[in-house]
């Protein structure tokens, strides 16, 4: 595979991100190159709503166009699900649904020397199937050699068993499995030697962790175990469902810096009929409980949320009682996505739609409350300091870094490309925008670097 190049198209979640940055690390590991005119182009989809599907197709044809000369596959959880409707796309040579993600890399490997041998264009080679991943189909490798990420994606779960009404993951992924906590234990060892600041853990479920194991574990055993490994790098949780959100985890992020004070916990509805049609296991009253338990042991902490705007039969007062809940917590960001039904799961059928423009307008009114409260946040923390770990090189138009503090405040700070992927003390002066702060670096440039 020396000598051969390939190029990766990613849509949707941070653990199609994770996984795409595992397997180019490990094509790179085997001898192949990140390029433009490639000889494999792997587009790795995802099927969350009709759109995300459209985009992934669309993203196979532009594939095609890009790399004309190309093997083109399909990966993720669009070919998982429908892999009949991307046989149909004629651009497509490949399609590789989520259990053979893993074995991704041998199958390129397959392909690029039956090609060598015949000497002749990659041909269709159809390694398509449709089976669901099993409890012991778990796709990692490390995602170290990629290098493209400052702070990089460990998948430490995959999979979902809780089936909420609108959602097509569990279908697209298969039962929660996890990664053992000897092996997440080691893979943040090899990103502390790497060089690396920070470590994101992701699942797809990620408060299932170990529960498929036997014996079985738990998260909060898992982060225990990692605080106590005293790796030199701080860990931030992807969403975590807010009933999974112990009381231990908030005190360990309390008492140490190891975790970060960033919490992502989805409401979806602030409405406890519409919750419960969502199949959502907890009432407005125990997510209320969850933030100010979070607010009152720490201060600083981002907690963000993900609202589903317009399911089907959410009246004006559903909708004002999400609205008013979240206008009463103490939550410092908001994800708001509106609701679209999606063919294979019990809401597609729900009756009594919200008319799209109704949705529009709700969808509207959260996102400026998110950004009223976002701006909150940020003057809050005007004159502190915090660690921030650098993620991209100088900005050539505003000539700043940019880094991220542990409580997930983008921050851009004045400094040479050589402080990327450091770690730095800087002194939070003022709004850059409603996204992002201005910081001066406390230490000049004399922070540690990687
Ligand atoms: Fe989907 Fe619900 Fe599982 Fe999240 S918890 S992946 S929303 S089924
Ligand atoms: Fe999309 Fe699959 Fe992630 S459907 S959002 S890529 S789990």
């Amino acid at each position: 595979m020396t000598g051969k190049t390939f190029h990766i198209v990613t849509l949707g979640c941070k653990v199609n991100q994770a996984e795409s940055e595992a397997i180019a690390a490990s094509l790179q590991n085997q001898g192949m190159s990140l390029g433009q005119h490639a000889d494999i182009c792997i587009v790795n989809t995802c099927t969350i709503t009709h759109k995300a599907a459209m985009q992934s197709r669309q993203a196979i044809r532009q594939a095609r166009k890009s790399c004309p000369n190309a093997c083109i596959i399909a990966t993720g959880c669009y070919a998982q699900t429908d892999p009949d409707r991307l046989k149909k796309i004629t651009e497509l040579d490949v399609i590789c649904n989520n259990t053979e993600k893993e074995r991704l890399p041998d199958i390129i490997g397959d392909i690029l020397s039956t090609h060598e041998k015949k000497d002749r264009s990659i041909s269709s080679t159809e390694i398509s199937s449709a089976w669901l991943p099993q409890q012991d189909d778990f796709c990692y490798a490390p995602p170290l050699s990629s290098g493209s990420r400052t702070r990089p994606f460990l998948k430490i779960q995959d999979g979902c068993n809780a089936f909420c009404t609108y959602c097509i993951v569990p279908h697209a992924r298969g039962r929660s499995r996890s990664l053992l906590p000897e092996g997440v234990l080691k893979h943040i060892g090899a990103c502390q030697k790497a060089g690396y600041h920070e470590v994101v853990l992701t699942g797809i479920h990620i408060g299932q962790y170990g529960l498929d194991k036997t014996p079985q574990t738990t998260l909060t055993r898992l982060l225990q175990l990692i605080h106590g490994s005293r790796f030199d790098l701080r860990i931030r949780l992807s969403s975590i469902e807010p009933m999974e959100l112990t009381d231990d985890i908030i005190h360990m992020a309390a008492q140490s810096d190891m975790l970060c004070h960033h919490f992502h916990i989805p409401l979806q509805s602030g409405d406890n009929d519409i919750l419960q049609r969502m199949h959502r296991p907890y009432d407005r009253n125990r997510f209320a409980e969850r933030v100010s338990f979070i607010r009152d042991r720490l201060p600083d902490a981002a907690i963000g949320t993900d609202v589903l705007v317009g399911f089907p039969d959410e009246s004006d007062t559903a909708f004002e009682n999400t609205y008013e809940l979240i206008e009463s917590l103490p939550l410092t960001y908001l994800h708001v996505f509106p609701f679209s039904p999606r063919k294979g799961t019990p809401a597609f059928h729900f009756p009594n739609p919200v008319p799209a423009p109704v949705i529009k307008k709700r969808c509207e009114y959260l996102r400026n409350l998110g950004i009223q409260k976002k701006i909150a946040f940020m003057n809050a923390q005007i004159g502190r300091t915090a660690q921030i770990v650098i993620e991209t090189r100088q900005d050539l138009s505003s000539g700043c870094l940019k880094g991220l503090t542990s409580n997930y405040i983008p921050v851009l700070v004045d400094g040479g490309d050589h402080l990327k992927n450091t770690n730095q003390t800087v002194r939070l002066c003022q709004l850059k925008n409603d996204t992002a702060m201005k910081g001066v670096l406390i230490f000049g440039e004399q922070g540690r670097s990687s």
